[in-house]
Order: structure tokens, then sequence, then C-alpha cells
């Protein structure tokens, strides 16, 4: 079994991404920047935050964080947006989710210029990503996919099973697979037999938030299996996928933590980058 290491994939593609960082620089005279808005005090997104200034800081990015406490006005949000929309050092904007109940996620998402959006979540980059146009990419399930690339170079014809439908993983994984001509099955909570469909499939996508779902007899032989879910319980952090069955069963598996977690902060500095570049070009 191959145990696919995201750290060393995320170490690795962060030291591309300086390399082109420092190109940039000596093209152009200045850096890709990212601006990450928190609201609030909640632990895991500070922890979050503190991760992705960090990273950019890293690889040679203009970083800023912007925070706000939780009883913001949603107006001072959508105002602070259009200020970073219109600046010219700014190449992407995160606002860390959740947000407090008061702040309407959607017009906060709207308000980014999808130019500038990093987490590709903008209807516009939703669109454009289903439409197999250019477009940000979430940055989760675009770390998954590299990840799923180092392992399977040629997806031709491969049966894909991503279990979970969210706006934020199993969707954007479901169109970055067919891009690939995966044949994608999307499965969620209502699907009648999740199990006889996982074993239908050459590649499985965990993303439910169900601790350790995905179990040993639901995997083919030589399937590879890429565990998005980080569950908290009582005996740790576990996936969506039993690690020690399926283990014994895949060719590859995403260990968590370890796995797709430090490719999606990777992802969100390549998606600046990217941002930037297509500023440039324009
Ligand atoms: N909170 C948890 N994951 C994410 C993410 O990918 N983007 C944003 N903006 N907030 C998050």
């Amino acid at each position: 079994m191959i145990l696919i290491d995201g750290k060393k994939a995320a170490a690795e593609l962060r030291a591309e991404l300086k390399e082109e960082v420092a190109e940039l620089r000596s093209k152009h005279n200045k850096v890709p920047g990212l601006t990450v808005i928190l609201i609030g005090d909640l632990t895991p997104s500070q922890i979050y935050v503190r991760n992705k200034e960090k990273s950019a800081n890293e690889v040679g990015l203009k970083s800023e964080v912007i925070k706000y406490p939780d009883t913001v006005e949603e107006k001072t949000v959508l105002e602070k947006i259009q200020e970073l929309n219109s600046d010219e050092t700014v190449s992407g904007i995160l606002v860390q989710l959740p947000l407090p109940k008061h702040i309407d996620k959607q017009k906060v998402i709207e308000a980014i210029d999808p130019s500038k959006d990093v987490d590709g979540f903008h209807p516009m980059n939703v669109g454009n990503l289903s439409s197999g146009y250019e477009s940000s990419i979430p940055c989760t399930p675009l770390g998954c996919y590299l990840l799923i690339k180092k392992i399977e170079p040629n997806l031709n014809g491969k049966k894909a099973v991503i279990v979970g439908r969210s706006n934020l993983n199993g969707k954007p994984m479901t169109q970055l697979l067919l891009k690939e001509n995966c044949t994608v099955t999307i499965t969620h909570s209502k699907t009648k037999d999740l199990k006889a469909e996982c074993l239908e499939a050459d590649i499985i996508v965990a993303a439910v938030g169900i601790p350790e779902l995905v179990r040993g007899d639901w995997v083919k032989k030589d399937a590879v299996v890429i565990d998005v879910g980080i569950n908290k319980t009582d005996s740790g952090i576990v996936g969506d996928v039993h690690f020690d069955e399926v283990s014994k069963n895949a060719k590859a598996l995403t260990p968590v933590p370890g796995g797709v977690g430090p490719m999606t902060i990777a992802c969100l500095l390549k998606n600046t980058i990217d941002c930037f570049k297509r500023s440039q070009i324009k």
C-alpha cells in the first residue's frame, strides 16, 4: 500500500511556488498578495488563518490578515471587500468561513471580484469550472486532485466515486475528475447502497464528515482512496475512511492528518499566484 504523503507533496509544491514567486518578482518587480479576512475568534479559524499567513510568507507572497470582532456589521465587511477588489497589490481575497449568523455568506462570497476569488466559491468560478473554462478551483478538491494525479497520472475511463455532495468538496471534485475523463458517481446520505457504489470505484474521495464511514470491505483492491474528513472523536482526530481496514486493501491511501490537509493551504498559495498571473496578462 502506498501511503500518500500530503505533507511531503505540499512541501514540494511550496518549493515550486517559492521559485515561481521569485521569478515573478524579477519579471514584474512585484509579488502576488493574499488578503485574508477573519471575523470572530473561533479557535479552528484562527489556527487555519495563522497557518495560511505563515505559508504565504514562506513562499514570498505579500500577506495580510484583517481581523474583525464577531459583532462587525455586514456592511463594514462588504465595504472592505470593495476596497480590496480595487487594490492592485491584492491578488487574492479569502474570507474565512464560517461567518457569524448575522452576516450573509453568499452576499460576502459574491462581493469578491471573481478574478481575486482564491477559494473558487464565487458563482462565476463555480460556473466556469463546471463548463470547463479557466477558473479558480476550491483549494481542498484541487489538493485531492493533485494527490490523485501523483498516483494515477492517466485517469482516462477510471471509475471515481465521490462520497459527499458539498459545494466545498464533492461537487468541484466531480468537475475536476470529469475533466480527466473519469466516470464519476456522486454519492451522499440518501444513496441506497453506498458500499456497493464504493466497491465499483478505482478512485474514492470521501468528503462527507462521518467518522470512519468507508470500511475495508467497501474498497476494491488497487483503489486509490482520498480521505478529506477531519472528525474529532473520543479517540482523537479521524477521517471519513477507516484507515486500518482500508490500508489493507487499497493501492494508495491518504492518512489523517498529514494527507489532504497540508495540500489545501499549498493550493491556496497556488491559486493566489495564478490570480496574480492572470491579472498581469490582462
Ligand atoms: N473554512 C474552512 N475551510 C475553508 C476554506 O477552504 N475557505 C474558507 N474561506 N474558509 C474555510
